[in-house]
Parts: C-alpha cells; sequence; structure tokens
C-alpha cells in the first residue's frame, strides 16, 4: 500500500492479540526507524524494546495502570539519549557541550521522529500502536526501571502488537485551522469556533463513553469538551507537577548543567 494511504488509515490500538511479534518482524520495522533523519546524524537517541511481561508489569504503575502496556507483547520505550555520544567524545579527547537543555531537545526530537517511522513500520506491516503520555509524565520512574544512565530521558513510547480492535478513524481538526499560508494568520473568536465546531460534539461523545470521565464530568459540573480537557483531564495541579518532575528530572541526568 503506498505509504500515504497507510498514514491515512492510522488509529491507535488499545486492544492486542496474545500472539508475539515475530523477531525478525520487530528487527525490521526498528531498522526503518532508524533512517530517520537526526540532527547533524549524531542519532542521539535510544530505543528500548521491553518483551519481558514482568518488566512491563513494574511499568505499569507509571504508566497510569493503561493495561495494554501488559496486554501488548511489546512496549517500546525511545529515550533522548547524550550518553553514548558524550562517551564516544571523552574517549576521544573531544569537548563535550551536550550536557544542556538545548542539547535535550536536540535527542528529544532525534527520538520522537524515530518513534513516527518506527509507528509508521509497524503499521505498515499490520501491526498497531498506541502512544502513551506516561512516558514523559512520568519519565523519572520509567527511566529508573529502565537502568537508564545519565543523559538519556524517556519521550515516547508505545505498545506494539497485532490489534485485537477495528476502531474507528478519530477526527481531526480541519487542516485549514491548522496551516497558516507564510505566515501565521491570526484567528477571530469566529475561527476558533469553527475550528473546533466538530470536535466539541464529537470528543464529547467520545469521553461520555467513559463512564469514569462521565462521573467526573458530573461531579465537576463540566459543561462543554473544553472545560473536560482542563477541569478533568489535564488539570492545572497534574501538569505543575509533571513539569517540576521532568525539571528535577533534566537535572538528575545533567542535562542543565551548562543551563546558563
Ligand atoms: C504523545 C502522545 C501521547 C499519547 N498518550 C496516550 C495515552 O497515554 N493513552 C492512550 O490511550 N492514548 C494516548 N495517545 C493516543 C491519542 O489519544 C490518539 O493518538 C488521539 O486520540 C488520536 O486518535 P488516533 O491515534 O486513533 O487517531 C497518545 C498520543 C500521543 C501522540
Amino acid at each position: 500500500m503506498p505509504v500515504i494511504n497507510q498514514i491515512h488509515k492510522h488509529r491507535s490500538i488499545r486492544k492486542y492479540k496474545p500472539d508475539p511479534v515475530p523477531e525478525e518482524l520487530l528487527n525490521e520495522i526498528l531498522e526503518a526507524g532508524i533512517r530517520t533523519s537526526s540532527s547533524g546524524n549524531m542519532q542521539t537517541y535510544s530505543i528500548i524494546v521491553t518483551r519481558d511481561r514482568h518488566l512491563r508489569e513494574k511499568l505499569l504503575d507509571p504508566h497510569l495502570q493503561q493495561t495494554m502496556v501488559v496486554e501488548a507483547p511489546v512496549l517500546i520505550t525511545f529515550c533522548a539519549d547524550f550518553h553514548r555520544m558524550r562517551r564516544w567524545l571523552k574517549i576521544n579527547n573531544a569537548p563535550d557541550n551536550f550536557d544542556n537543555y538545548f542539547s535535550f531537545m536536540v535527542a528529544a526530537i532525534d527520538a520522537i521522529l524515530v518513534s513516527q517511522t518506527v509507528a509508521l513500520a509497524a503499521e505498515s506491516n499490520g501491526l498497531g500502536i498506541c502512544f502513551l503520555g506516561s512516558t514523559l509524565a512520568n519519565a523519572d520512574q520509567i527511566g529508573s526501571i529502565l537502568n537508564l544512565p545519565d543523559n538519556v530521558i524517556p519521550v515516547a513510547g508505545f505498545t506494539l502488537g497485532y490489534p485485537a480492535e477495528n476502531p474507528e478513524l478519530r477526527d481531526r481538526l480541519p487542516a485549514s485551522g491548522l496551516i497558516h499560508n507564510e505566515k501565521y494568520q491570526s484567528y477571530s473568536d469566529e475561527d476558533i469556533r469553527k475550528i473546533y465546531k466538530e470536535r466539541e460534539v464529537k470528543g464529547w461523545q467520545r469521553y461520555m463513553q467513559s463512564k469514569r470521565l462521565k462521573e467526573l464530568a458530573e461531579e465537576n459540573n463540566v459543561e462543554n469538551l473544553a472545560q473536560l480537557y482542563t477541569i478533568v483531564k489535564y488539570t492545572k495541579s497534574s501538569h505543575q507537577e509533571h513539569s517540576r518532575n521532568l525539571l528535577d528530572y533534566l537535572f538528575h541526568q545533567n542535562f542543565m548543567n551548562n543551563h546558563l
């Protein structure tokens, strides 16, 4: 199938068959990921493939009890990684300029781009994936379970396996609301309402199918999707906590030493 058709068929898979992913196929999709562009071709990322069920059970808590982490046969964690490069610099007596926040961002971009290539390669082979935002939110806990050394931070991850569900495609905001020609075009309130019109209905319908979200919406007198996002789903306190943890972890992992 042409790549573009594959891309248009994407949907996240949250239920998996227990069948293992053949080793050869797994290697093939990971090798495809490694073809991704990378800053200076430094390839400042690591890909951690976790098949061991016991280890995935340990990762369940930091992944917020999302059971697909153990139900799918494979969990892949993509890490921003300057550890390897810095070791190489050291043994070659080269100056090291990479223990800073900018380097973290460079490595994180590398890792995230690779993750999407691996995802597409997997989907084009009949596999399904679902990204896990918990990878970044609880990067410190996940990093500790996965034995990450300094200058390595998990930034993206997904479950991988053969789909045991066939969900509908999820809606997207209209392209006209996302793409700007030449320069950023400012939005009127009316433009914003138009862009989110369909989302307000479809997103609300989807979330109200979840018993937990429905109860939380009722308890908090939530009236619309926008409120659901920031009163229930992505709260100020959770985001402040994740931000603090991530900044602390960046310090801990030696990515903020030259921050001034
Ligand atoms: C960075 C990132 C983090 C995500 N985290 C989660 C997650 O923790 N749990 C989950 O069920 N889906 C997660 N998703 C999947 C999104 O919910 C999904 O991509 C979005 O709703 C659009 O649906 P689709 O992928 O089926 O088109 C994540 C997606 C991305 C890109």
